[in-house]
């Protein structure tokens, strides 16, 4: 089998841009070895929310700004990407600019939440502050524990199941194949890049774009081991009756996203290192307290579902995107996206096709592969992920 563009990885940002790169007539052949959802996309909510998530939460060094930049134009590409796959596919992806609410439960929590809103403002982006009844008073569903609130006008959420299945039916529509199994050796030697696959065949590309979420591949496209690590992320789906959140809201110990089929997503544990899919009891009981004492309604409300995904984390919390140096710039990374790899979906995609069509602009210098690249295998093992030094 032969193709323009190997995709590994059907995830929300494999997808993306595989959506992309078809839409503009490039043959591309999706290649997923997993489940029905995706394990990083199946740790998400769904939040877009880099106010909350994002810059200034576990960045670390050179990357936090450009991520920050990076963040806002997928934030501000949102509307124009959720209508033009509703369009495409005619599926409903729960798609939600209704903003974000931060909230605070102490004085020490609120002082965090105004040096927040500040640097929102810096950023010009759009921030409101409330007090403790202005915030009550928008969002009632919130307990009486509540002190201050931060509103980000400008965030707010989609599903992420109903994402990943629009975005491979509109990858298909656009003329994308997609196919399941597990890449067992990438050989680069001579003419076309050559994917060997663990069931038995071969898919010949000009191109491969590595978009594996936390899986092995990236190493064997040349990533160092260590270096992208899955972080675990426990979830839950409470189903809520009247009195429930009506928006986003960020709470300590756990965040709350109402959903259009009724259900409130609970989120999440971080256990950095982790690649268990098992849902953990304990750090699902901890999710249910805390979700409690942010909005008092979920407190005996049923729980729907629970369930683990794994984000793929880098050292520096940033995603790595591009080719590496001085290696086969035909191997393009599009990994690492952490907690945001449903937000970076739109930007992501533009992106990788605008560099592998030959559109205008660069690989940004801060998401390099190049900057882990010289860490030795053994010093990228020992790394511990960013989310886990918090
Ligand atoms: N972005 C939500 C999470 O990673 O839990």
């Amino acid at each position: 089998m032969r193709t323009d563009t190997a995709i590994i990885g059907g995830g929300a940002i494999g997808l993306s841009i595989a959506w992309e790169l078809a839409g503009a007539g490039e043959k591309v052949m999706i290649i997923d070895g997993r489940s029905a959802v995706p394990r990083a996309t199946k740790a998400a909510a769904g939040m877009l929310a880099p106010s909350f998530e994002g810059a200034g939460r576990h960045l670390l060094g050179a990357a936090s700004a450009a991520l920050q930049d990076f963040s806002l134009r997928s934030l501000r590409a949102w509307p124009a990407f959720a209508e033009a796959l509703q369009g495409a596919t005619g599926m409903d992806i729960d798609y939600r600019p209704e903003g974000v609410l931060g909230v605070a439960m102490d004085d020490a929590e609120a002082d965090a939440l105004s040096d927040q809103a500040d640097a929102m403002e810096r950023a010009g982006v759009k921030a409101e502050r409330l007090d403790a009844r202005a915030a009550r008073e928008f969002e009632p569903s919130l307990s009486d524990c509540v002190v201050a609130g931060l509103f980000a006008l400008e965030e707010g959420q989609v599903d992420p199941v109903r994402l990943v299945g629009a975005l491979e039916v509109a990858a298909k529509r656009a003329g994308a194949e997609m196919r399941f199994g597990v890449v067992a050796r990438l050989e680069t030697t001579g003419g076309a890049l050559r994917l060997r696959l663990a069931g038995g065949g071969f898919v010949f590309a000009e191109r491969i774009v590595v978009a594996s979420g936390a899986g092995a591949f990236a190493v064997a496209a040349g990533m160092p081991a260590g270096v992208v690590q899955p972080v675990k992320g426990d979830a839950l789906a409470l189903s809520h009756g009247a009195g429930g959140p009506a928006r986003v809201v960020r709470g300590r110990g756990a965040y709350l996203c109402p959903k259009a089929d009724g259900r409130v997503v609970v989120g999440a544990t971080e256990t950095a290192g982790s690649d268990r899919l098992d849902p953990d009891a304990d750090g699902l009981a901890r999710l249910r307290d805390a979700a409690a004492t942010i909005a008092p309604a979920l407190a005996h409300a049923k729980e729907a579902s629970r369930w683990a995904g794994l984000r793929p984390g880098t050292p520096d919390a940033a995603p790595i995107l591009g080719p590496l140096a001085h290696r086969d710039d035909r191997i393009v990374f599009a990994v690492g996206h952490y907690r945001n790899g449903v937000l970076l979906a739109p930007a992501t995609a533009r992106l990788v096709a605008d560099r592998l069509l030959g559109r205008e602009g660069q690989w940004p210098a801060a998401f390099s592969p190049d900057r882990f690249a010289e860490r030795s295998p053994d010093a990228a093992m020992s790394s511990t992920p960013a989310a886990a030094r918090r």
